[in-house]
This record gives C-alpha cells, sequence and structure tokens, in this order.
C-alpha cells in the first residue's frame, strides 16, 4: 500500500511513502505444519479499509474481463463486476462506478475470494501480502498521466499489483501457479506501480498455499508496455520478511524449482551496461531502488523480522546501503516454530526490549507512545523510526495456509485472520476459506465519517484514546487482544471438531464472533476513558501523574519556583512587650 497524493502535496508526501510489511514462514518452521503468510497493510484514511467477499463465478465464452485502473483509494473499485458488495451502497452512491482502462480473456469459472485492497485468500487456500518497492523503472497505468516515466505522456500498462492479485484469486489453486500466472499477465500486458509515486514503482508480494510460499518481486520494464519480475521460492524450514525493497538477490536460471523469471530479466540489464554475462545475477542490485522515505526506512524491520524469528543470530544493525552491500540473509531457519499468533506479535511490534523502543525517550511523550505521526506539514526536517506497527495501518492479516484433512474439514483448513486496523490496537478475527461472504464487522470503513458498526472505526478509536494515556491504557487493549485470539482458537477447534463444513453454519458462526469482537471494542473505548479520566487512576482514585525521566526532560523542574517562604512579619513579629505580658 502506498499512499495517495494529489496536487500539491506529491513532492512531500513522496517522501512520507506509505507501505508495508510482510512475512512468510514455511511449513516445516510452523508449529502445525500451515504455511503462514502475513501483511501489514499500511496505508492513509484515504485508503479502503474494507475487507469484501468476490463470490465464485461462472462466466461465458465471449465474456471478458474487465480490468481497472487502481488508485488505492476508497472506494477501491465500485460496480457490478465484483459481487454485491462492492456494488453503490449508502456509503459509496456519491462515487462514481469504476470504468475499465481495458479487457483480457475472461475463464469458465473464477473462484470466490476475500478482498482487501490487494486479493487475501480464496477457496483454495492460495493468499497474497503485499509490500510496495522501490525500483529502477516505473510508468503509469493505461490511459493515466499520474506518476508516468520521464518522456511519457499518457500510460499503457493494464495491470498494477491489485489487478494482479485479484486475478490470482480468481483463477489459481497454488502459489506456483499465481506467480506463473501474474507474471505472464504483467509481461503481456504491462505493469504499471502505485500510481503515485515515482520512488516506489516496484511491487513485491509473498504468495502462499498450503505446500509452499514464493516472493514475487515485480517492475515495469523501460518501454512501459511489460515487466520484469522475479519469484523465489521459500525454503519450507525457513522465514523471510519484505519491508519496501526488493529481497531476491542472485536469480538461478536454471533452478526452474525455485526461481521463475520474466524472459527479459537478463537482457534489460545486460543492455544498460549493468550485468555482464558469467557473473551473477544480482535481483535487487540491478533493479531495486534502494531505501526509501529514509535509510534504515526497510532495513531496520528486515533486521528486527529476522531477529523475531531468530534471536540466535547476531544481525548488525547498521550498514552502508543494503542495496548495494546486503548484510541481512534473504531468509533464516528460526529458533523455535511459528505461530499465528507469533505473526501477530510481529506485526504489533515497536522494537520493544531494543535500543529503537519506541515506548522510549522524549520522542514516546509523557506516556510512552510508540505512534509517530506524519511531519509532512512540519518546517522541522529529520526521521522517526519506522517500527513494524504504524498508527497509519488499514489493516493486517495473517493467513494461516493449510490442507483439509486430519481434524481439518474442507473450508476450515485455511484461514485468514483479520485485523480491522494498526494491529497494536486491533483484534485478530478469523475468516475460515470456507466462508462465502463478507463479514459484517469488516464490511464497512467509510473514511469521512464515524460508524459504529465498522470494525476499523472502533479499532481506530480505540488508539485515539490510548494516546492519552499510552502506558496504562494499552495494557488493556492487550489483555482484550489475547483474551479475543485465544477464543478464536478455541472457536475453531470447536467447528473443527464438530465437523461442519457448509457454508451457511460457517458465515453463522464466523459472522457472530467477528459481532461479539465489534461489541467488545465498542466498549473498550468508552471504558478506557472513563478508567483513567483526568489522569486518575478511578479504582483508587490515585492520580497517576507523569513518569519522573519525562518531567527532569520537560523543563519541568525550572518551571515556577517553590512558593516563597512565608516565614516573614506578619505572622513572625516580635509581640509587644503589653501583648507578652498577657499570654504568660
Ligand atoms: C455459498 O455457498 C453455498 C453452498 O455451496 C451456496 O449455495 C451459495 O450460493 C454460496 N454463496 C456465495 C455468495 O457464493
Ligand atoms: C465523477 O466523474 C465526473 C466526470 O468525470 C467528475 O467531474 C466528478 O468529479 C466525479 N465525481 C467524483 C465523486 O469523483
Ligand atoms: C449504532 O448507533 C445507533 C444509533 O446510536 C444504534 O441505534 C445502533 O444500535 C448502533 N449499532 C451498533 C452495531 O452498535
Amino acid at each position: 500500500m502506498i499512499r495517495a497524493l494529489s496536487g500539491l502535496l506529491w513532492l512531500d508526501a513522496a517522501s512520507q511513502t506509505a507501505a508495508c510489511t510482510v512475512f512468510a514462514v514455511g511449513k516445516m518452521a510452523t508449529k502445525d505444519g500451515s504455511v503462514l503468510i502475513s501483511h501489514s497493510d499500511d496505508g492513509s484514511p484515504t485508503n479502503d479499509a474494507r475487507l469484501l467477499y468476490v463470490p465464485a463465478a461462472d462466466h461465458s465464452p465471449d465474456e471478458k474481463r474487465p480490468i481497472y485502473y487502481t488508485p488505492e483509494l476508497f472506494p477501491r473499485y465500485l460496480g457490478y463486476h465484483m459481487g454485491p458488495d462492492y456494488r453503490p451502497d449508502a456509503d459509496t452512491k456519491a462515487y462514481n462506478l469504476s470504468d475499465p482502462i481495458g479487457y483480457i480473456e475472461q475463464v469458465p469459472h473464477t473462484f470466490g475470494y476475500q478482498s482487501g485492497t490487494y486479493g487475501v485468500l480464496n477457496e483454495h487456500g492460495v493468499s497474497v501480502a503485499e509490500s510496495t518497492c522501490s525500483a529502477v523503472f516505473g510508468t503509469c497505468g493505461k490511459g493515466s498521466t499520474v506518476g508516468c516515466e520521464p518522456g511519457r505522456k499518457v500510460g499503457s500498462a493494464l495491470m498494477s499489483i491489485d489487478t494482479l492479485s485479484y486475478l490470482a484469486m480468481e483463477r489459481t489453486r497454488t502459489s506456483r501457479e499465481a506467480v506463473e500466472l501474474m507474471g505472464s499477465l504483467a509481461s503481456k500486458y504491462g505493469f504499471y506501480g502505485p500510481p503515485d509515486s515515482f520512488e516506489g514503482s516496484g511491487e513485491s508480494l509473498v504468495v502462499g498455499d498450503p505446500d509452499e510460499a514464493w516472493a514475487f518481486q515485480i517492475l515495469s520494464d523501460p518501454t512501459g508496455t511489460s515487466a520484469i519480475w522475479a519469484a523465489k521460492r521459500l525454503p519450507d524450514d525457513q522465514m523471510t520478511v519484505v519491508a519496501n525493497m526488493y529481497t531476491i538477490r542472485e536469480v538461478k536460471a536454471n533452478d526452474k524449482e525455485n526461481y521463475i523469471l520474466s524472459p527479459n530479466i537478463f537482457e534489460v540489464a545486460k543492455s544498460k551496461g549493468w550485468w555482464k554475462e558469467g557473473t551473477a545475477f544480482d535481483f535487487t542490485l540491478m533493479y531495486s531502488g534502494g531505501e526509501y522515505a529514509h535509510k534504515y526506512y526497510s532495513g531496520r524491520r528486515m533486521w528486527r523480522g529476522l531477529q523475531m524469528a531468530k534471536p540466535s543470530l547476531a544481525l548488525p544493525t547498521t550498514y552502508e546501503d543494503i542495496r548495494y552491500k546486503p548484510v541481512y540473509p534473504w531468509s533464516v531457519v528460526p529458533d523455535a516454530k511459528v505461530s499465528h499468533h507469533d505473526l501477530m506479535a510481529w506485526h504489533r511490534d515497536w522494537y520493544a526490549g531494543t535500543e529503537f523502543d519506541m515506548t522510549k525517550g522524549i520522542q514516546a511523550g509523557p506516556f510512552g507512545t510508540p505512534d509517530r505521526y506524519q511531519t509532512v506539514s512540519s518546517k522541522v526536517k529529520g526521521h522517526w523510526e519506522r517500527s513494524i506497527a504504524l498508527y497509519r495501518t488499514n489493516a493486517v492479516y495473517v493467513q494461516q495456509l493449510h490442507h483439509p484433512g486430519e481434524g481439518r474439514p474442507q473450508g476450515m483448513a485455511s484461514v485468514a485472520w483479520y485485523a480491522a486496523g494498526p494491529p497494536h490496537y486491533a483484534a485478530f478475527v478469523p475468516i475460515p476459506s470456507g466462508v462465502n461472504e463478507t463479514i459484517h464487522a469488516l464490511q464497512f470503513a467509510n473514511p469521512k465519517k464515524f460508524e459504529n458498526y465498522s470494525m476499523n472505526w472502533l479499532v481506530r478509536r480505540v488508539m485515539d484514546v490510548c494516546q492519552i494515556r499510552f502506558d496504562v491504557m494499552h495494557n488493556y487493549v492487550y489483555s482484550a487482544q489475547q483474551a479475543v485470539e485465544m477464543q478464536a482458537d478455541a472457536l475453531i477447534e470447536k467447528v473443527r471438531q464438530a465437523g461442519t463444513t457448509s457454508p451457511a453454519e460457517l458465515n453463522k458462526i464466523f459472522q457472530e464472533h467477528a459481532s461479539q469482537v465489534l461489541q467488545k471494542w465498542k466498549e473498550l473505548m468508552p471504558f478506557l476513558l472513563f478508567r483513567f479520566s483526568g489522569n486518575t487512576d478511578i479504582e483508587t482514585m490515585q492520580s497517576l501523574s507523569y513518569p519522573d525521566a519525562w518531567l527532569d526532560a520537560s523543563g519541568y523542574k525550572d518551571g515556577p519556583p517553590d512558593a516563597p517562604k512565608e516565614d516573614r512579619c506578619p505572622p513572625n513579629c516580635d509581640p509587644p512587650a503589653s501583648a507578652a505580658e498577657v499570654v504568660v
């Protein structure tokens, strides 16, 4: 996800680009043998945080698949081609219907899937996670003039990463098929990056299924009409992280088991004089634009992700330039088997317990908030540390991908866990692949209207209230998250044991669960406001004051001096002689 820009904002905002963090863990490295992939969709309030179900459909032989422009604004698509929940409703009727920018061949049958800005999970357990990356080439979408490369007035590329991920959901049963499909469509029809920033003109997906996960990294070609891409298979016993910079280094054309490459990948670099035949081919060195926003914007999260999975491996925290001199491995074997709860925790990370802990220091304010807002409108220039957890995250999903069988009925084997907002303030709710409708609590996220039935808005309220007194309030959020996610585990176990497979029943069960979580989150915000009203712990009626370190740093000691000592006359006067006599 990348922040959408308009008009004058473009220059400043380009250096503030949004971005996302992605993890993938192979099936031999997880506790339950699932493939785990995850994605924090880090955007802005202009983006679309809804999770909507796109039903399976049959198509007649003469039907074409319309392709839409994807500016990643709310509503991301509006029309009649993606099921009932993308049709105009009370929230979207003021917007124009999406216009196709082109058409491709349709297939006889498309699969049902849950969709965010990208595909999330289809009925076969194919799933993607996205992170925008810098790239040396970029172009604009077909018919668009926004973000075109020098020398081009209007775009000709048809495929965005959003569209490619939807097509993968609609058409594929495995991650390898998904990579091959997306790659070939991008090569044939042209690929354009996020339409707002020439900086982050490349893209990456991690694509998973119950057997394996692939990293897929792509950019437009120098003609703006095709694409350059590489896909690398994650070893089953390893995990990897992507944080707004390509990670695929050496690619091996002959190793078809582990690499799938665009036909032009070597030729373009060779023709530019970047690469010589017979030498190793480093995809990131050739095609990445390095880190954007600031140094460590990507590398710090790569470091942290790898360290959380493998604390026994000492990795450096500093480097020169990771495009030219990589210091982090592409993937690691985790020290311990990883669960879906670990991925949820990784997405909630703010470098706690490290030298970069964002709840520490004066930047964290008096009450230790890990959140750092954008500074686009400030005259002071600088950079905040970038943690994996982020206040402007639209949604996070952790997909737990497993084959049916062994106590996992069809439809209950693969689960998308969805947090409808910044993960440190949201709870993950489970949506098994057998659910074939939109979860109501996740269906609404109107950026311009508070809705008490929108999980996204309730999560944002909890976040905003936590800024009042993060250090004491967030503990309650944490407890609520743990309780809700444990209940969800128990619910899944129960449904699996009951052998429930009917979509109607699964819909009902998981709608109800999400509604209960919504209700909890609705109560959480007023509870926090009440519990710590006026910086007082209402249970004990003790004022909570401020941390000493912050008082020290704040200039508190240089405030008004102590009150003058009242030791003069009156009242300390020599009593008159006559009065003294009276007292005695
Ligand atoms: C959900 O599945 C049921 C049972 O297969 C089917 O009747 C129904 O049409 C499906 N709904 C959608 C929206 O695909
Ligand atoms: C809808 O399209 C018209 C014509 O292109 C344009 O003038 C108008 O601003 C659009 N409305 C919205 C809400 O985008
Ligand atoms: C939202 O608020 C309205 C009006 O206050 C109320 O009638 C409705 O029950 C609320 N909905 C939910 C889901 O809490």
